[in-house]
Parts: structure tokens; C-alpha cells; sequence
């Protein structure tokens, strides 16, 4: 099928190749010409594993392309709108403007029967009044959330949990779910869930989705804070009440918190919206998910600051770690790095190290340290503090390597991750989140 993709971000992008890669003949447009340019040479503009692999492969078999402009949409059968909706710059709800600017932008250029696949998460309301302003051009709007979890974007987007599709009622909207499923039609015809419904709830889907596991982690961070106070383990904690298949081991991960593109604007976006609809107290909850999960990063800066003998100040702290998470360069309200940040602000030493998001980091806090090697950080450092956790911190440090490195033996483990047993036996104080 002819696809067009407007907006080539992490959605956008990813979208694009993966759907030429099912094999669809896909146009990805974007304003950013640097973007577009490094896309069409086949650069991703950002680490995703696999990305690279089907950007390439889909540009090689002449079914990918990428473009400034908007008039080669014209022709295709679906037009997908996967532009950023950030937070409000003086606020916390969305801010529609790429959105709606990338619908006004794509009205000349539909015919009768397209459809335009809305993929941005979006404040409830938003499909019905989009979908008013393509009414004279024929084509129906339909609201197809995405669920891809950076690190994992090509796997989610070609082979998802679950497709949710948002459409009018009635014969056009059947029609317009069918011509998604066409699109899907690989994962659809091996059983994927393709729930259709109607707009408010599939753009709900979304927002509750990532309200629940927001929710989900700040629970086991509260937990973290009680651990503290009595002296129990979280992560024994979590691993028993995993086992109660209601509950569920995963997205039980105690530590700093969330971060990223997603979770934070989304339950303060979802917020801001139920307070419009008159209904804030159904949703109140997520300002307490969004404090304890601040409160946590606050916590690995307060451990730093014990385990160094009550200040940071003039002492070099390694800072492992500046991606939301692993796998990822993403530094987008990046717990780690506002761990890192915290404590330059209170006068260490601070040098930050990771494998793929420096280039990031450093653009947004240029005033902050930054090596590419691990074991440069490690070296002098009065204290290590692992804030991502990439398995070159997890798995492949061991503590007689870095005993050998740094000058201090405090190691703060803002995931969860390490072994507290193996540091200590090697002569560390290790410190955890939540943990004796
Ligand atoms: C999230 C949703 O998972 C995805 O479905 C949605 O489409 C976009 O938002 P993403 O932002 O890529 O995806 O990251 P995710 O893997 O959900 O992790 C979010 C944050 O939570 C990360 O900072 C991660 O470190 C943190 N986290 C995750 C925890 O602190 N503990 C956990 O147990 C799990």
C-alpha cells in the first residue's frame, strides 16, 4: 500500500521504515530538512536498534523515501500523523501545535477515501475536532495510538501487543478500520488483538496505558520509601508480590524512576485534562505518581551525599549513565541526568559517562563533564554512582576492576542492579534504593 508518515521523529521514523519494511512504499515527512537529509542518506537520527538495518533496507528497495514536502503525500492511502505533542511550555497539559498544523498542512492534499491514521497521544477530545476539519475533504480520521517502548521501536511497531483503532460510527468507520487492518496485515492475520472503538477511548487507551505503569513504578518507589524507614528490601518486596500473577514482576524495577519522552508529559497532559473535563479528582493520583517519582532522584543525590560523609562538595562522583534508560540516547527529562545535575549544583566534581546519549547530554547541560569511557569516569572517583542501567554498568563491572579505578569505595546504585553482596565483600559501601 502507498503509507505517508508526517512527522519523522522517534514515532514518525521508526513508523516509516518499519512499514516500508512489511512492504509498504512509505513517504516520511518532516519540516526538519537536517532530519529528512540524514533520513534519506540513511542515518537515523537517533539510536534505536534495528533502525539503522530496515532504514537502509527500505531506502535500498525504492520503497522508502523521505521529504520537506508536503505535496508528496498526495497518492497514498494512509496518512499517519506521528508529530511530537510536548508539554506546554508554561504548563502541564499538550501542546497541539504540530499536530494541528500537520493536519492543516495535509488537507490540500487528500482525496475522498483516505485516511488520515492520528498516532500522537493526544488530550481525549482531540480526534473529534480533528476530525471536523477533514470532513469536506472526504477522508475519514481515524486514532491508531502507538505502544513502542524506545530501545524496543522496530520490534513494538511491526510485531505489537495489540493494534487500537478509534473510528466514527458506522459504514465509514468500518471501511477505515478494514484499511488498517491491510496495513497491519502481517501481525493482524497471525492473531494480534485489533480492538476498534470509537475516538475518546482509543486516545484513553494510550494515556491510561502510561498512567497505569507510571503508577506501577512510583507504587514500588513508595514501597522503596517505607523500606527505608523499617530497614526491609524492596527488590525482595517486589520479586514476592511479582509472583502473584494479578500483580506481575515487571515495571516493578524500584530506583530513580521514570523519565523520557512518554511517561512524565503524559500523566501531567492527562491531568491537565480531566481538570478541564471536571474531573480532576479521578486523576489527583497522578500528582502524587509524579511527586514520589521525583522524590526518588532527590533520595539517590541524599545517598551521595551520606555516603561521602555528609557533602559532595569538591568530591569527584562518577555519574554511570545519562539515558532515560537503557538502549537508548534519549536524555528527554532524564532521571539520571538530573541526578548528575543535582549534584554539580551542590558542588561535586561530576563526570558523566554513556555508551550512546553524551551527544545529547552535553547539548542540553553543556556545563557538566562528560567522557565517553567508562573507566575514565571510574578513575579518581571519590564516588560511583549508576544511574542507567546498561549492562556495561550491570553486568560488565566488576568491583575488583573498579577497586582499581577509583579513589573513594561509595557506590550509590540508583536501579537496583548490582549485586550489594559482591560490593561490600570487595570493600565498598554500596548503597541502593529501597534496600538495607
Ligand atoms: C513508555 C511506554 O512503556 C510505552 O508503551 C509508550 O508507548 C511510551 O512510553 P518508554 O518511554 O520508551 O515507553 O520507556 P519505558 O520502558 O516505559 O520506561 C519508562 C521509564 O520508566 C524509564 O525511565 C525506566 O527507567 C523507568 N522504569 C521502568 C522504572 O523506573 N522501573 C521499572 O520497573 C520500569
Amino acid at each position: 500500500m502507498r503509507l505517508s508518515v508526517i512527522g519523522c521523529g522517534y514515532l514518525g521514523a521508526v513508523h516509516a521504515a518499519a512499514m516500508a519494511s512489511i512492504g509498504h512504499e512509505v513517504v516520511g515527512i518532516d519540516v526538519n530538512e537536517e532530519k529528512v537529509n540524514s533520513l534519506s542518506q540513511g542515518r537515523a537520527p537517533f539510536f534505536e536498534p534495528q533502525l539503522q538495518e530496515i532504514l537502509q533496507s527500505g531506502l535500498d528497495s525504492g520503497r522508502l523515501s523521505f521529504s520537506t514536502d508536503m505535496s508528496r503525500v498526495h497518492g497514498a492511502a494512509v496518512h499517519f500523523v506521528g508529530v511530537g505533542t510536548p508539554q506546554q511550555a508554561g504548563g502541564h497539559a499538550a501542546d497541539l501545535r504540530y499536530v494541528d498544523a500537520a493536519v492543516n498542512e495535509l488537507l490540500p492534499f487528500l482525496s475522498p477515501g483516505d485516511v488520515v491514521a492520528g498516532k500522537s497521544t493526544v488530550p481525549v477530545g482531540t480526534a473529534a475536532r480533528l476530525a471536523e476539519l477533514l470532513a469536506p475533504t472526504g477522508a475519514t480520521l481515524v486514532w491508531n495510538p502507538e505502544f513502542l517502548r524506545e530501545g524496543w521501536a522496530v520490534q513494538d511497531t511491526i510485531d505489537p501487543d495489540r493494534f487500537v483503532t478509534g473510528v466514527p460510527s458506522g459504514p465509514e468507520g468500518e471501511a477505515a478500520a478494514n484499511v488498517l487492518r491491510d496495513v497491519y496485515h502481517s501481525a493482524v492475520a497471525k492473531g494480534t488483538p485489533f480492538i476498534v472503538t470509537d475516538y475518546a477511548t482509543a486516545e484513553l487507551v494510550k494515556v491510561a496505558a502510561n498512567a497505569f505503569l507510571a503508577t506501577k513504578i512510583s507504587f514500588i518507589n513508595a514501597m522503596a520509601e517505607i523500606a527505608e524507614a523499617t530497614g526491609a528490601d524492596v527488590t525482595q518486596l517486589a520479586d514476592a508480590i511479582g509472583h502473584d500473577p494479578r500483580i506481575g514482576r515487571r515495571f516493578l524495577g524500584a530506583g530513580i524512576g521514570f523519565g523520557g519522552g512518554c511517561l512524565p508529559k503524559d500523566i501531567r497532559a492527562f491531568a491537565a485534562r480531566a481538570e478541564e473535563l471536571g474531573r480532576r479528582e479521578s486523576v489527583n493520583f497522578l500528582h502524587e505518581v509524579d511527586a514520589i517519582n521525583l522524590r526518588r532522584r532527590e533520595r539517590a543525590v541524599q545517598l551521595v551525599i551520606d555516603g561521602l560523609g555528609g557533602s559532595v562538595y569538591g568530591k569527584r562522583v562518577a555519574v554511570l549513565g545519562a539515558a532515560f534508560k537503557p538502549h537508548s540516547d534519549d536524555v528527554r527529562d532524564s532521571p539520571a541526568l538530573d541526578v548528575a545535575i543535582r549534584l554539580h549544583g551542590l558542588g561535586a566534581d561530576v563526570v558523566v559517562t554513556d555508551p550512546e546519549a553524551l551527544d545529547n547530554a552535553s547539548a542540553l547541560h553543556p556545563q557538566l563533564t562528560y567522557v565517553a569511557e567508562r573507566d575514565d569516569a571510574l578513575r579518581g572517583a571519590d564516588a560511583v554512582v549508576v544511574v542507567t542501567e546498561w549492562d556495561q554498568y550491570r553486568r560488565e563491572m566488576s568491583p575488583s576492576h573498579v577497586n582499581g579505578l577509583a579513589s573513594g569505595r561509595v557506590i550509590v546504585d540508583g536501579r537496583n542492579c548490582l549485586d550489594p553482596a559482591a560490593w561490600r565483600s570487595a570493600g565498598w559501601t554500596y548503597l541502593g534504593m529501597g534496600r538495607p
